[in-house]
């Protein structure tokens, strides 16, 4: 029987991506230094210290920015200007405040309409907040045009449960080859048009990638590189720009070869 090529390219793409998913999922977790953790549980703290704290997270740690920004529309994430108002009203029966932990614990069950569902749950890794910091980060949120009343019992005592010291991060073995990624995002891939990557290429035209696999999940790295536009639009870039053609274009081997390579960049 003979298929269209769309479709043999699609069944192509969607068979990489499992294998590749198979792969990242039987990886315990990807290596990253703990970074700094702020514990709030033993001290007093007051709601001003609190949103303090918070927007520090946002802004930081949290790297929140990569998809939101507060007051301003067209991003790849919704706007959260008023989200501390706007939350009480988006779920029937749920207040803002559970809304918005809700949102940030389980963001799969609470996609909003017309974007896109990358959000990561921000307890787990790559972003592994603890529940002090998700204490904060409620509190900032609920401060964006509503009433800070959070209490760090609100947050569920099994969030950020990896996050909170624990076992050591366990290394990860990659599956693919990151010299030969490096080779294909120089060359065949030609990703150096657009991309800067640590040492590698210089263009402004695209996100610079160097830090890339810290602020983001590999899930999203894989399918961003042949979904492009299903993935939504970083903040600041044009819309459209990155070609939609990698799946086609790139064999298996080089596709994980390249994955692996970005997941090496942080
Ligand atoms: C990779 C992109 C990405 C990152 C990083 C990210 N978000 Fe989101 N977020 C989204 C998208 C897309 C949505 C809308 C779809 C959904 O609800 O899952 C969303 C939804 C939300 C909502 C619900 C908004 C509403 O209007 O109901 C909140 C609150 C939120 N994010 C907060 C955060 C905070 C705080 C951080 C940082 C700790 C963060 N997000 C990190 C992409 C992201
Ligand atoms: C013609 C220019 C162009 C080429 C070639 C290109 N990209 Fe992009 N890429 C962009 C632009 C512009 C964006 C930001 C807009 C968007 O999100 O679509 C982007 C976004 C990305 C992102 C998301 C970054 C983030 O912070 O979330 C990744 C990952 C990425 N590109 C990887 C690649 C890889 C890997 C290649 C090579 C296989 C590649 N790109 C080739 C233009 C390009």
């Amino acid at each position: 029987m003979r298929l269209p090529v769309g479709v043999k390219v699609g069944v192509f793409a969607i068979l990489v991506m499992a294998i590749y998913t198979y792969y990242a999922n039987s990886i315990p977790q990807i290596e990253s230094k703990p970074p700094e953790e702020l514990s709030l549980e033993s001290g007093k703290v007051t709601p001003a210290q609190l949103v303090k704290a918070g927007e520090e997270i946002y802004r930081a740690k949290g790297t929140c920015e990569i998809c939101h920004r507060i007051g301003q529309k067209g991003t790849r994430a919704p706007d959260l200007a008023g989200i501390g108002v706007r939350a009480g009203k988006t779920r029937p029966g749920l207040g803002a405040k559970q809304y918005i932990i809700e949102s940030l614990l389980k963001p799969a069950e609470f996609v909003v309409e017309g974007y896109p569902p990358i959000m990561p749950a921000v307890d787990k890794p790559p972003i592994g907040l603890n529940r002090s910091e998700l204490w904060a980060l409620t509190a900032f949120l609920q401060s964006l045009g509503g009433g800070v009343d959070v209490a760090l019992d609100d947050i569920p005592t099994t969030a950020g449960a990896s996050a909170a010291g624990g076992a050591a991060p366990a290394t990860v073995k990659l599956p693919g080859d990151p010299k030969a990624g490096e080779a294909i995002f120089a060359g065949k891939g030609a990703c150096i048009a657009c991309h800067k990557a640590g040492k590698v290429g210089a263009s402004p035209v695209g996100p610079d990638l160097s830090q890339i696999a810290k602020i983001q999940t590999p899930d999203y790295i894989m399918a961003k590189i042949l979904d492009p536009a299903g993935m939504g639009t970083v903040a600041g870039f044009p819309k459209g720009v990155m070609p939609p053609t990698f799946g086609q274009g790139l064999t298996a081997k080089e596709y994980v070869d390249l994955v692996a390579f970005l997941l090496t960049l942080k």
